[in-house]
């Protein structure tokens, strides 16, 4: 539940109180984009990455916020103090539409304000693995542009709602043969030993727990490659696991009936888990990001 109160326009409000217009292009044309960032221990998680994902995002869509990264940042620090100290993990999600228009039109021919809407929300702490899900592979029915974190996200709600009803966690989209990503986070195989993500592209979101992973692997000298991952090489892989700034790091145990690694925790992930705990650890007591201006 988003704490109250929470930024609207640049005015803080209870949830009750917060309104958008129905003119809103982001309510018409999910026209706009979003982030969510991790707040550890009251710090702000990499939070230049966001923004600079942010950024990409806005340009893309040829959004201009009016907002720079000093007010970002000004802003972020109002939502951690919300947050519950006792609380080690919260994060803030903000959503930038690009505006209420005088009449539903596709082309924007009017000089409109963009909508800002922001709150930051306390959430349970990760300090083991989540437990392993269930996954149906589904061929990619989203758009060319992956690579925005953009509002539009029928494509992934409704791929989530049929592997569900089909008895499945989630789903793995792919795209002519080649693995992209889940409905809401990144994807990490183990094959030869070697861990495999695929390479960034126009098809899906450069996350910013795979950037973190990858700096990870780097780091403790784990073998690693991102490269394409065919749907066989999917089948045969002896780890799975999906990344995201919620979720974290996600064992799959099973694709479409057939159990991965017997069903068990794979020993990569299980180190890939202590590194990643470790730095989460020692980020929220070092770091002072959240002072960037
Ligand atoms: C489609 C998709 N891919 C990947 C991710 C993971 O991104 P991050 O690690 O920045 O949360 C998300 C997160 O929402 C997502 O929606």
């Amino acid at each position: 539940m988003p704490i109250n109160p929470v930024f609207l326009n640049g005015k803080w409000l209870s949830i009750d109180q917060a309104m958008i217009s129905p003119l809103d292009r982001g309510f018409l044309f999910a026209d706009g984009c979003y982030e969510v960032i991790p707040i550890y221990n009251q710090k702000v998680f990499r939070l230049s990455d966001h923004l600079q994902r942010l950024e990409y995002s806005l340009q893309s869509l040829g959004i201009d916020s009016g907002y720079s990264n000093k007010d970002w940042v000004e802003l972020f620090s109002h939502l951690v103090k919300q947050t519950d100290d006792k609380n080690y993990k919260s994060y803030i999600y903000l959503q930038i539409t690009r505006g209420v228009e005088s009449k539903r039109d596709h082309i924007v021919k009017e000089a409109i304000v963009p909508t800002v809407f922001c709150y930051a929300e306390n959430t349970a702490t990760l300090n083991d693995l989540p437990e392993a899900i269930s996954v149906t592979l589904q061929e990619d029915i989203r758009w060319h542009r992956g690579d925005i974190k953009a509002i539009s996200l029928l494509g992934s709600v409704l791929a989530r709602r049929q592997a569900m009803d089909e008895g499945y966690d989630d789903c793995i989209f792919y795209r002519d043969n080649e693995i992209v990503e889940s409905s809401s986070s990144n994807l990490f195989i183990v094959e030869g030993g070697v861990v495999k993500t695929p390479p960034l592209s126009n098809w899906l979101l450069g996350g910013i727990t795979r950037l973190v992973l990858l700096e990870l692997l780097e780091k403790y000298r784990i073998p690693f490659s991102v490269e394409p991952i065919s749907v066989e090489q999917l089948h045969h892989a002896s780890e799975i696991w999906l990344s995201s700034s919620i979720k974290e790091l996600i064992p799959v145990r099973q694709i479409d009936g057939q159990l991965i690694s017997n069903g068990e925790m794979g020993e990569v992930l299980k180190k890939i888990w202590d590194c990643w705990r470790q730095y989460i650890h020692s980020y929220s007591e070092n770091q002072i990001e959240s002072k960037l201006t």
